[in-house]
């Protein structure tokens, strides 16, 4: 393959640029060309892009956002707008993509390989932790670091306060970040879509700790539940402890990459080219067990995450 593209699609996540700039590194290495396509798909389907070099991604690596810029694109989810996505591609002689994003991302890429036969390789950009088929997605790590900072900082007026926190991360319908973010800052209660709550079970476990000496707690809420105003509304009304909720929001997208992230993004990026330099397409590249593979993009979007529950169990056991 001679020429290539990358894009960055969905939400953004901290380590997207690192990622980029991996990815237009390791094809200037390999002597291949490489455009750069603003805004996701809807660049692609507008032909919206810009050949990139070397010095096109200096001094990206430790900066949150995407340089590309990055959009949710409804028309890539039509037969017309994967059609007009291929002809771009096709008309400018780009023989394979590089695609970093989510879930819905994948599958724009998916139809571009099913239909049309477009070599693509697809990067987890997520702060989300949502694929099965990866331990970790790109960004995750540094939003749940992001999380970590507010909460310890929330204890700190909790403690004075005697209060409890009821803090709402993101994650859409996957705990991900709340179980991590809780886990790692000693939260009390995490409260996550994959497992059905009982506020008398909450109300329970915070007079425990109350009883065993504890003076704050802290909630970490995934959005995928209801929101810290809705949940903390319901709480109050069990518990004569003051409850104050919190939402984080977008903060989290925000943000430098963490280490980890930026060894993700430096790994990721550098495999997704090796792949499409050898002609392999159709591929997702993720991380196992401290290993970077890929498999085949079909697959990896048909599988259904799963949570976690000894992580759960650990937290359960650890944090009264
Ligand atoms: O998928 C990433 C994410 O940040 C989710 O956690 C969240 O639900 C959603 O995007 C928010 O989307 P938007 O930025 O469009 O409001």
């Amino acid at each position: 393959m001679k020429r290539i593209g990358v894009l960055t699609s969905g939400g953004d996540a901290p380590g997207m640029n690192a990622c980029i700039r991996a990815v237009v590194r390791t094809a200037k290495y390999f002597g291949m060309e490489i455009y750069g396509i603003r805004q996701g798909y809807a660049g692609l389907i507008n032909d919206d892009m810009v050949a990139m070099e070397m010095r096109s991604v200096s001094d990206i690596v430790q900066r949150g956002g995407t340089m590309l810029r990055t959009a949710r694109c409804v028309e890539m989810y039509t037969p017309e707008g994967q059609k007009q996505a291929a002809k771009t591609l096709n008309d400018r002689g780009i023989e394979g993509l590089v695609v970093i994003g989510g879930d819905g991302s994948f599958k724009g890429a998916k139809s571009l390989t099913e239909n049309f036969g477009i070599p693509t390789i697809g990067i987890p950009g997520t702060i989300d932790n949502d694929l099965e088929y990866t331990d970790y997605t790109l960004g995750f790590d540094t939003a749940v670091n992001t999380c970590l900072d507010i909460i310890n900082k929330l204890r700190d007026t909790m403690t004075s306060h005697e209060r409890i926190s009821v803090v709402e991360v993101m994650g859409r319908h996957c705990g991900d970040i709340a179980l991590y973010s809780g886990i790692a800052s000693g939260a009390e209660i995490i409260v996550v879509p994959e497992i059905r709550y009982d506020m008398d079970d909450i109300v329970m476990r915070v007079n425990r700790s109350r009883a065993n000496g504890k003076h704050s707690n802290i909630i970490v809420l995934a959005e995928g539940v209801a929101t810290a105003e809705e949940f903390t509304k319901m709480l109050q009304s069990e518990t004569t402890y003051s409850v104050r909720g919190t939402t984080i929001g977008h903060v989290q997208r925000g943000g430098s990459p963490s280490m980890a992230d930026r060894m993700l993004a430096a790994q990721f990026g550098n495999k997704a080219v090796r792949l499409l330099k050898d002609g392999i397409g159709d591929r997702v590249v993720g991380i196992r067990k401290n290993e970077i593979i890929d498999l085949d993009i079909i697959e990896a979007v048909s599988m259904k995450k799963k949570f976690n529950y000894e992580l759960y169990e650990t937290l359960q056991m650890i944090s009264l």
